[in-house]
């Protein structure tokens, strides 16, 4: 366990070989407390996407690759067969912790086809050990993506200018830089002139507890806003791009966010200013022709009536607590993948440059 922001941990990190665990950076913790927790079991790592200790799509995905290897420890020396009705178990068990981020699924499925493609005669060791290999190139790739992701977002931001973010899809909601945010560490690392506007995002204050963190931890200037004050920053001239990230994007580019995101893309409509969406390819989901498709996580109502430890609603009132909505792909100026950035979002575009080659 390490105590202070000079020495950030990463946001998950595998310790050791195919008997190793799992560390995540506890994000509920940020920004007061730095701390990593540790994951030796099954039910840690879905404890920990479920309570968002680690959260954000590709994090998300990345924690569950590494989850399907720890929970199949102790399972190096039994049958082929009792190896495999295992790793179902485990990632069935692993896909209902959360259901709107489709990295998630992206990522269990591709540790499910690996096992399936091994040799019938390949020992339950030597399958976890593939199971580990492709629990690290999720990673490792999930890491150059967010490079990428920056290298073809910098080039759209203006010299400059103020950039208005919602929720994290930083560092933090991936094994990288992120997604928008690498957007804008690219911008500045390029020389770029740039201000983060970090909204609060209620009701988990991701924006305030873990976006203006981690700007501030890479000296990016950011200023903190309340959702409710989107337009205003707007109005007064202050915000020239607008970039989130996304859990899930349908075939015809609608893409899911963190609740208020769809707010946000309708006020840069009002104001004119660009909407991006910054995403890799595994956040993508084609099987689905349209937003509408896309499972929507509805968490408990006491986020909203006693977030962070104090009452703020009446007691027993009704409460409506959807954590994600969908902006529909006409309010989208672009969306920023790793293989370079689809603008008008239509679906022959998205097929176009996501299609075939997941
Ligand atoms: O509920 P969260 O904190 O997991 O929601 C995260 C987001 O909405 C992010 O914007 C999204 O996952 C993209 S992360 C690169």
């Amino acid at each position: 366990m390490r105590s202070s922001p000079e020495q950030s941990p990463s946001t998950l990190r595998w310790d050791g070989g195919i008997d190793g665990c799992l560390w995540l950076l506890d994000q509920t913790l940020l920004p007061t407390e730095v701390r990593e927790i540790e994951c030796r079991s099954v039910d840690d790592v879905w404890n920990a996407i479920k309570r968002l200790s680690v959260r954000g799509a590709p994090a998300i995905g990345c924690a569950a690759a590494y989850g399907v290897v720890v929970g199949l420890h102790g399972m190096e020396h039994v049958p082929s067969a009792d190896f495999a009705a295992r790793l179902t178990d485990v990632c069935d068990y692993l896909a209902s912790s959360r259901p709107t981020a489709v990295n998630l699924f992206w990522a269990l499925d591709r540790m499910r086809r690996v096992a399936a493609e091994l040799p019938a005669d390949t020992n339950s060791s030597d399958r976890l050990a593939r199971l580990l290999a492709e629990a690290h190139a999720i990673t490792r790739e999930d890491r150059e993506m967010c490079a990428a992701i920056g290298r073809h977002g910098a080039a759209l931001v203006p010299d400059g200018a103020g950039i208005l973010t919602h929720c994290n899809a930083g560092g933090l909601a991936t094994a990288g830089d992120g997604t928008a945010l690498s957007v804008i560490f690219a911008a500045a690392a390029a020389g770029k002139r740039v201000r983060a506007y970090a909204d609060e995002t209620r009701p988990l204050l991701q924006g305030a507890r873990l976006t203006a963190w981690e700007l501030a931890q890479r000296s990016i200037p950011v200023t903190l806003i309340c959702d409710s004050m989107a337009a205003i920053v707007m109005r007064e001239g202050r915000v020239q791009l607008v970039v989130t990230g996304a859990d899930r994007i349908a075939g015809n580019g609608d893409a899911a966010n963190k609740i208020g995101t769809y707010s946000v893309a309708l006020l840069a409509k009002a104001h004119g200013i660009p909407f991006y969406i910054a995403a890799p390819s595994s956040t993508f989901d084609l099987a689905l022709a349209s937003g509408a498709e896309i499972p929507i996580e509805e968490r408990d109502s006491s986020e909203i009536t006693h977030g962070f430890g104090r009452q703020t609603a009446p007691a027993g009132i009704d409460v409506y607590n959807p954590a994600f909505d969908v902006t529909p792909a006409e309010l989208i100026t672009g969306i920023i993948t790793e293989r370079g950035v689809i603008a008008p979002v239509t679906a022959d575009n998205v097929r176009a440059m996501i299609g075939g080659a997941r």
